[in-house]
């Protein structure tokens, strides 16, 4: 499928954007091995959270999908998931691969990972390694650094440790296994990360305690089965944040988005290069916080962007290279390296693509320089199979002269089913 753009003035009106990724796929996987029942809202009915569900399925769970995104699973409590019969497939989702695989070195049978060609790409040693020293059982490619993984369950040992990487995934991974683990299992973040494992075991009355950077994990209390209320995905509304802070003349209100202060570092770094971005109406509903972001057009200003604020936007970062072609100055991205191992290189890809259309942007190893202002031009853009990619790269062509093409769009459905439906009301409104 292609993505097709034009130039437009300006972005008009009121949108809703779909549940949260992240909060999704632990709402599936917690929920599940929950006891009783745990009813979730405004659920990601998106590729890559239901590949989560299928797993869960596959693992014996039964999960009931309704209209309106809302999902009811009938929670098996730690112990009650079975041996599947066939090998879990995650397709794209790395968070399905990270967290499944904690979850699985603590049971007590055998079962196997798989996903496709970029996910068998993507570091597992990782996560391979610290659950080995915990005592699980995790073969795969190279020793365990790709997938297929194949994992036989079985009791783990409680583990101290200190991630050598700033990953959500490692650490809900060590977290899942330490509720299987004997005694305590304490993890230290090099650098916080999101922290909505965490927030959703706390809401289920797991053994958690929180202290940054470090949080402990006890294991053999049951998980309660809740009512989950999931907020609208921060990294998609920042599509659309992004778009109306550079289209001249824009305004829009984006309802109810997910406001986790783990996440919202795309709007601590436009507000500091001079974006109008208001938060109203803010509440917190199943221990996150989420609030209406009111967005105005703005002139923006270059910025620096180091490795300590990396991680609260480490997936908006694609996006931070549009605004900054539309900025005055210099905006340096580094300690970004991780920008290598997502779905695709994200430096490469931002870099590649963006050059078509004209930005003043050059590669670093961890990270990217651009000069703006500059004026792009429509271009024929890859998207690499990276949803983020091919979002980021439809901004773009909101600004360029000329038609952009971006080719094998359908990877926006990984995370983000109606994008265009979305964006052709704001550009209508
Ligand atoms: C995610 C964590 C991040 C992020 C990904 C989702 C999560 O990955 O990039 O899109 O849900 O935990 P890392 O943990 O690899 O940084």
């Amino acid at each position: 499928m292609e993505l097709v753009l034009e130039k437009v003035n300006k972005l008009k009106g009121n949108i809703s954007v779909p549940g949260d990724k992240s909060i999704s796929h632990r709402s599936l996987i917690l929920g599940s091995i929950a006891q009783g029942e745990t009813q979730i809202h405004n659920f990601l009915n998106s590729l890559d959270c239901l590949k989560t569900l299928e797993c869960m399925r596959a693992l014996g769970v039964e999960i009931k999908s309704g209209s309106n995104n809302y999902i009811k699973i009938k929670g098996k409590g730690l112990y009650g998931l079975q041996e599947p019969k066939d090998i879990l497939d995650v397709g794209n989702s790395g968070t399905t691969i990270r967290l499944l695989t904690g979850l699985l070195s603590g049971q007590n049978f055998y079962s196997v990972l798989d996903g496709d060609n970029s996910i068998r790409k993507r570091p597992m040693k990782r996560v391979v390694q610290p659950l080995r020293l915990m005592g699980a059982n995790i073969w795969g490619r190279e020793n365990g650094r790709f997938v297929p993984l194949s994992i036989k369950g079985s009791k783990l040992n409680h583990l101290h440790y200190t991630l050598p990487v700033a990953s959500a995934q490692v650490k809900s991974a060590l977290l899942l296994a330490g509720l299987y683990a004997t005694g305590e299992t304490v993890i230290k973040e090099p650098l916080p990360t999101r922290d909505h494992t965490e927030r959703m075991l706390e809401i289920m009355q797991a053994g958690i305690k929180i202290s940054p950077p470090e949080i402990k994990i006890k294991s053999g209390k049951e998980l309660k089965g809740t009512e989950i209320f999931i907020p609208g995905d921060i990294s998609s509304a920042a599509y659309f944040i992004v778009a109306a802070s550079v289209l001249k003349g824009s305004q829009i209100i984006i309802n109810q988005v997910g406001i986790n202060p783990t996440r919202i570092g795309i709007i601590g770094i436009l507000n500091k290069m001079g974006a109008k971005i208001d938060i109203l109406n803010y509440q917190i509903k199943s221990n996150e916080s989420q609030a209406d972001l009111r967005i105005e057009y703005s002139e923006l200003k270059g910025v620096e962007i180091k490795e300590e604020m990396v991680p609260f936007l480490i997936d908006e970062l694609p996006l931070i290279a549009v605004v900054a072609t539309q900025a005055q100055g210099k905006t340096v991205v580094s300690g970004a390296k991780e920008l290598r191992v997502k779905e695709t290189d994200r430096i490469k890809a931002t870099v590649n693509e963006l050059k078509k259309m004209g930005a003043d942007i050059e590669e670093r190893e961890d990270g990217f320089v651009v000069k703006g202002p500059s004026k792009l031009q429509g271009a024929v853009c890859e998207s690499y199979n990276d949803h983020r990619i091919a979002m980021s790269l439809a901004v773009a062509g909101l600004l360029a002269e000329g038609k952009t093409i971006i080719k094998n769009s359908e990877c926006i459905d990984i995370s983000f089913p109606g994008f265009e439906k979305t964006l052709q009301k704001l550009i209508n409104s």
